[in-house]
């Protein structure tokens, strides 16, 4: 044979194989071994052993009733924490946490900077860029938020955790949960902070910060055995919405990831399920993964996929962050770029009075059906303003449609509105694709008041099937409305190919999910705070239960007080879930409120209010 034609040959073999498929980041390259953790003098190995490779634990747990913390002896000594430092990527990521608001308080305060503190505190990214902040701050504890927003005279941790590793490599992933494990510290995972019950804060704490994790990668054909070949994007966990879009857009392809600008993709997000404005067209965020890469409770790092670790594959789907492991990275399906038209308007009873409002926001929701089976999604707001109302469509999102399609798919609301005399002229725009017409109907949202509380609920299709139906369910939501309560509506299926995931079945039944919520001030007592959160969670919520039986609630937009939690975000997958938890993490090494698996342990919060600010503690130890 030629020279010329083994070449030939050769070239055709390297075509062949030019399908991508697994690669690892940069990032992901650095691990730590068993081999450099047994390398090491006997006290730093021990505190930075895998699960079960010496013989010898650092610390006997078997009757210690709650995670050590900073004010317990056990508590790690700054001899062993600098051991921990030398092993991280660089000195500096071991951080110490100084809570944001410390420099308007003590003998150092500074006022200059506090206010300007102040006046970025609504700002979400003040909170995304600390390493410990939260977006739901009354699950930190509120101990330490600038006095102009919320005066207690002083500021302590609460539940910030103590320590952060912002991680830059596997590695110190892999550092983090070896040390909080050997020294049964209790451990938590940030990304952004979203969470909407505190979950990525913890009271004395080591906190493993993914947010800087921000590689991407694209794969123009990537093969997954046996199921799926096309475009695909792997992305670290720290990667968030805004840049997930720009980098899809600069490749002219869509990625399925939520409204909200800031929310990280890759961490409780997609873990939790994920619900998109592509929803109604594709389903649920964690319907379209290929695999994730992560390490375990015994620290060790590994790949779920299709064809290894399955059940984990399975788990991860779905089954909520911080509960399974440090996702490191996660590669997604990625689909052809679309058009999109996208609508907006407002109601206003003062302007139109009342049964004119009731009637047409009756209409709006007499469509639920349609609406979903055509695509599109919705997010609109029912705010109580005084005696009168407001209804807020922000946007009518309809992919894949153009005006005169969405003119149509509205044209039975539209038509009601002109037989009930009530003017509408809303703003339309059709745009070529799908970054533009979400950078601009989806603007930064600020964080929430400090002391809101939401709860909400996913409603079945099956309650718009029939006018009775809708009668009884819209009744309910206008009470609730009337009472006081706004209402922040999602108007979308999570249709698409309905992968075996452990993603709330609930969620492929439902056509609306809805938050609610309220503020409560903290100057109130304790008791006044709870029966305003009992009228939340067992008033107005049980009287939404009881019109949708046996469905949910989404987990990641979720009271911290749901009752029978386990049935309400993952139903039947619950069991499975639990199973696989077991599994993978007997010593509850990750643990968070309401997360598989959880109810060995409860946080014993020092002001006696549900937050994070207290030790973690065995349940009737
Ligand atoms: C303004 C706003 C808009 C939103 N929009 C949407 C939306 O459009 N669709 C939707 O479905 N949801 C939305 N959400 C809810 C969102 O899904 C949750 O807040 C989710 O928890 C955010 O995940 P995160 O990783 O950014 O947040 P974090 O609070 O940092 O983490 C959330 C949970 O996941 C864990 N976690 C984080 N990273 C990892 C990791 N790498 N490995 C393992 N566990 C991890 C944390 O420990 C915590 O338990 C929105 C929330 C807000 C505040
Ligand atoms: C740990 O402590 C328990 C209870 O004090 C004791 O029974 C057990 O033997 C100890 N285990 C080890 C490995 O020392
Ligand atoms: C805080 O406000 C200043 C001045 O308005 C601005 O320059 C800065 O970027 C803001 N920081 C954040 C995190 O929003
Ligand atoms: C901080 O203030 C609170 C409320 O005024 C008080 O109960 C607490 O003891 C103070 N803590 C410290 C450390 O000063
Ligand atoms: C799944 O992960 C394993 C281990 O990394 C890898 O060998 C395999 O190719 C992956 N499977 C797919 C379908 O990508
Ligand atoms: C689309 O919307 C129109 C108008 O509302 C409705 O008649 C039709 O049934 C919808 N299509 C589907 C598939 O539901
Ligand atoms: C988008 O619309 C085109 C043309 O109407 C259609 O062929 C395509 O299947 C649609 N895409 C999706 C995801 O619905
Ligand atoms: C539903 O409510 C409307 C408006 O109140 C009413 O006219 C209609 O009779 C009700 N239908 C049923 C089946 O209850
Ligand atoms: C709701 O009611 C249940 C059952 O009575 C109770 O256990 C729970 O504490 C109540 N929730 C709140 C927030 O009061």
């Amino acid at each position: 044979m030629s020279s010329h034609i083994v070449s030939l040959l050769f070239a055709t073999t390297i075509l062949l194989v030019s399908v991508q498929s697994r690669t690892l980041f940069p990032y992901e390259e650095h691990q730590l071994t068993r081999e450099h953790v047994a390398s090491l003098p006997e006290e730093d190995a021990a505190l930075l052993a895998f699960e079960g490779q010496f013989e010898i634990q650092a610390v006997n747990t078997t009757d210690k009733r709650c995670r050590y913390d900073p004010s317990d002896k056990k508590w790690p000594s700054e001899k062993a924490w600098n051991k921990l430092r030398r092993q991280l990527s660089a000195p500096e990521i071991l951080i110490t946490t100084t809570p944001q608001a410390s420099l308007c308080y003590g003998n150092t305060k500074n006022d200059a900077g506090c206010q300007q503190l102040a006046r970025n505190w609504s700002n979400s990214y003040t909170h995304i860029d600390d390493p410990t902040e939260v977006l739901s701050p009354i699950y930190q504890g509120l101990t330490c938020q600038p006095p102009s927003i919320y005066d207690i005279g002083n500021c302590t941790l609460g539940g910030y955790p103590a320590r952060v590793i912002k991680a830059k490599t596997v590695s110190d992933i892999q550092c983090g949960i070896n040390f909080a494990r050997n020294d049964y510290m209790r451990l938590v995972v940030k990304n952004t902070g979203h969470d909407f019950a505190g979950k990525s804060a913890g009271y004395g704490a080591l906190s493993i910060w993914t947010h800087g994790l921000k590689d991407i990668q694209f794969f123009e054909d990537y093969v997954d055995e046996p199921g799926y070949r096309g475009p695909a994007i792997k992305a670290g966990a720290g990667v968030q919405a805004f840049e997930l879009y720009k980098f899809a857009n600069e490749r002219g392809v869509i990625a399925v990831a939520g409204e909200g600008q800031t929310v990280g993709v890759f961490g409780g997000y997609i873990l939790g399920g994920g619900h998109s404005p592509l929803s109604s067209l594709y389903g649920m965020a964690a319907d379209h993964v290929l695999g994730f890469e992560v390490v375990t409770p015994i620290g060790e790092f590994l790949t779920a996929n299709s064809t290894s670790n399955a059940d984990l594959f399975w788990a991860l789907k779905g089954g909520g962050g911080g509960t399974f492991g440090v996702v490191s990275s996660v590669t997604i399906k990625a689909y052809k770029d679309m058009p999109v038209t996208a609508a907006s308007w407002q109601l206003d009873s003062s302007k139109i009075g009342k049964d004119k409002f009731w009637a047409a926001t009756k209409a709006f929701f007499d469509q639920a059906i349609s609406n979903v089976d055509n695509g599109t999604y919705s997010y609109w707001l029912l705010l109580p303003t005084g005696p009168d109302f407001i209804f807020i469509m922000q946007p009518f999102f309809a992919p894949n449609k153009t005006a005169n399609q969405l003119n149509t798919i509205l044209g039975p609301y539209f038509s009601k509105l002109t037989s009930l005399n009530i003017p509408i002229s809303p703003k339309i725009t059709e745009y070529k694709s799908f970054y533009p017409a979400w950078q601009a109907e989806f603007p930064l949202e600020p964080m929430s008041g400090v002391s809101g509380a939401v709860s909400s609920r996913l409603f079945p299709r099956s309650n718009f099937a029939s006018e009775t139906g809708r009668n009884i369910t819209f009744n309910v939501l206008r009470q609730s409305v009337e009472a006081g309560q706004s209402l922040i509506a999602f108007n979308m299926a999570t249709r698409g190919s309905n992968p075996d995931n452990s993603v709330n079945p609930a969620w492929r039944t439902s056509v609306y999910h809805i938050i609610t919520g309220i503020s409560v001030s903290y100057k109130a007592s304790n008791t006044d705070i709870m029966s305003a959160r009992a009228a939340l969670t067992n008033g107005t919520m049980q009287k939404w239960r009881d019109v949708t039986p046996g469905s949910g609630a989404y987990l990641n937009e979720a009271d911290r007080l749901e009752p029978n939690w386990q049935q309400s975000f993952w139903g039947d997958k619950y069991a499975r879930l639990l199973e696989i938890k077991r599994e993978m993490d007997h010593r509850d090494v990750f643990w968070a409120h309401h997360a598989v698996g959880s109810e060995g342990w409860k946080v014993e919060s020092f002001d006696g209010l549900p937050n994070e600010n207290g030790k973690l503690c065995k349940v009737g130890a």
